[in-house]
């Protein structure tokens, strides 16, 4: 019987045993699964853990999400197609969720799928390699509760070990003896640790802009943002400032490149994540920084040296879950025959006009419609329920012309879903006064 391994079980692995599971539910013949994930429980970095650097068996802690963490993007254009937030949660919910309702949605739809059987938790891939003559890969996996070794064959692997927890971690000149606490967002927790302090955070994308917001929001006394390239230009409150690149730390003062310097206690760099795959041999191994298409990766999922390989959600996100779906649909599609897999010459070429696409790419806008063309490409080749992925770009935009008219305030809008049709309700308390991040507490009707 044909044997697949799914590397990981967050939302992309999640997203594998799903797909697999609606091919059986609708009478296929489907492979023999195995998802090693090295958690106690899936769900991926959407378990908030306090642990940092190496966890209680001794792997790097994976997870990077901190408390308090909100949606930073309208849930509704991460929704299953093939399972609402309403069919989850019994009605509609506002669209920004904490951290732990997403977290309760993702893991709801596997837990109705029955798929948990599948899984083999406390289980960290080691190690992957390829033997040529039998077409079939060596999984050696780490059982962590008893550090115990194991290896196991397979005809197909699926990596689903995400791009965002190994820290990428720049050097400044006087860190080494920089006064006060330096971290990266991999480390950051809790954000009334920097209540009443000066707080300079290098970095500009998304964890500069929602830890920055965070840290507002629970009483720093000032943030300083500094860039690399571009300053990230939002109205933000009095206290904040935007500042060029850092030069040097001088004790606790640190020096700005147009000669401007501020006295600050710690220090986030919020200077985005490796790709690091340390268990794929050398030749199965993606390479990548973090981008909209991935080199290598035919339809973005298969390696194409080797399409028995696949890689799930490596591309940098504005589509999240349901671009993983379809991903994974068509990654389940090309493992059961279902979708061919074309010659190496052809995948070449239908990856270098992506590639091509991607030089031309200016804007968020154009990312946007990018990678909304890249999603329908993909549902349109297999059964995953077709959605409205224009409306979905129209959201993600609508969803940038909010942060841009209030940058602490864009939460407090509510969308209506692609899925269901249905507007969602606003959520009851503004998210700068919502200091309660519970599920409880966010589906309270107040
Ligand atoms: C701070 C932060 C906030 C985010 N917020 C949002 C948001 O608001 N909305 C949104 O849509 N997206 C958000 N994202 C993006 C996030 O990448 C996706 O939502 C999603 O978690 C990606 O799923 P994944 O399965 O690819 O990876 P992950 O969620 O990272 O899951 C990978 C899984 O692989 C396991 N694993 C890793 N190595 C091994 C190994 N060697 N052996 C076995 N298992 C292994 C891990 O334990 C983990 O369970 C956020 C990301 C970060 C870092
Ligand atoms: N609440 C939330 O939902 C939430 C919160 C945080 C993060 N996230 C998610 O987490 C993911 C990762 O986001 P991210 O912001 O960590 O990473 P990222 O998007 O990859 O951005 C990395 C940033 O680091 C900067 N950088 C890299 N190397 C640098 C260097 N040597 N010196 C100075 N700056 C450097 C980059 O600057 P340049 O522009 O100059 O390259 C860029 O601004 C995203 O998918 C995001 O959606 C979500």
């Amino acid at each position: 019987m044909t044997r697949v391994a799914i590397i990981g079980a967050g939302p992309c692995g999640t997203a594998q045993l799903r797909a697999f599971a609606s091919a059986q539910a609708k009478g296929a013949d489907i492979p023999e699964i195995v998802c090693f994930e090295k958690q106690s429980d899936w769900g991926g970095l959407w378990n908030y853990t306090w642990r940092t650097g190496l966890d209680e068996n001794g792997e790097p802690v994976h997870g990077s999400m901190y408390r308090y963490l909100w949606s930073n993007g309208p849930k509704e254009c991460l929704e299953f197609a093939d399972y609402t937030f309403e069919e989850h949660f019994g009605r509609p919910i506002a669209s920004y969720p904490p951290r732990a309702v997403l977290a309760d949605y993702i893991k709801g739809r596997v837990e109705k799928a029955d798929v948990r059987k599948w899984c083999k938790f406390n289980h960290s891939a080691q190690n992957v390699v390829y033997d040529e003559a039998s077409k079939q890969f060596t999984v050696t996996v780490r059982d962590t509760l008893n550090n115990v070794s194991s290896s196991e064959i397979f005809d197909y692997v699926v990596v689903a070990t995400g791009h965002f927890s190994t820290p990428n971690l720049p050097h400044f000149e006087g860190f080494d003896t920089f006064a006060g606490r330096i971290l990266h967002a991999h480390d950051f927790r809790d954000a009334m640790e920097f209540k009443g302090k000066d707080l300079l955070l290098i970095g500009t994308s998304y964890s500069a802009e929602d830890i920055g917001s965070q840290c507002y929001k629970y009483g720093a006394k000032s943030i300083t943002v500094s860039h690399r390239t571009a300053p990230m230009g939002f109205h933000w409150p009095d206290n904040w400032q935007e500042v060029p690149l850092l030069t040097r730390v001088d004790g606790n003062t640190a020096h700005f490149k147009d000669g401007s310097s501020k006295d600050v206690d710690a220090i986030i760099l919020c200077t985005g994540y490796l790709h690091h795959f340390p268990f794929m041999e050398n030749a199965l191994r993606l390479k990548t920084t973090n981008r909209m298409w991935t080199p290598d990766l035919y339809q973005g999922v298969a390696w194409e040296a080797n399409p028995r390989v696949f890689y799930l959600g490596m591309q940098d996100q504005f589509y999240t879950f349901n671009m993983f779906d379809a991903q994974a649909w068509l990654t389940r599609d090309m493992i059961m025959g279902r979708v061919a897999t074309p010659n190496q010459a052809e995948m070449r070429q239908h990856s270098i006009q992506w590639l091509e696409r991607e030089a031309t790419l200016e804007t968020d806008e154009d990312m946007i419609y990018f990678q909304g063309d890249y999603v329908q490409e993909l549902i349109d080749q297999t059964d995953y329920p077709s959605f409205d992925v224009d409306g979905v770009n129209q959201t993600f935009i609508t969803w940038e012309h909010h942060k841009h008219d209030d940058i602490m305030g864009f939460r407090n809008n509510a969308y209506k879903s692609l899925m269901t049709g249905n507007m969602q309700p606003k959520h009851h308390t503004p998210w700068l006064d919502a200091m309660d991040d519970s599920m409880e507490s966010y589906l309270a009707e107040r």
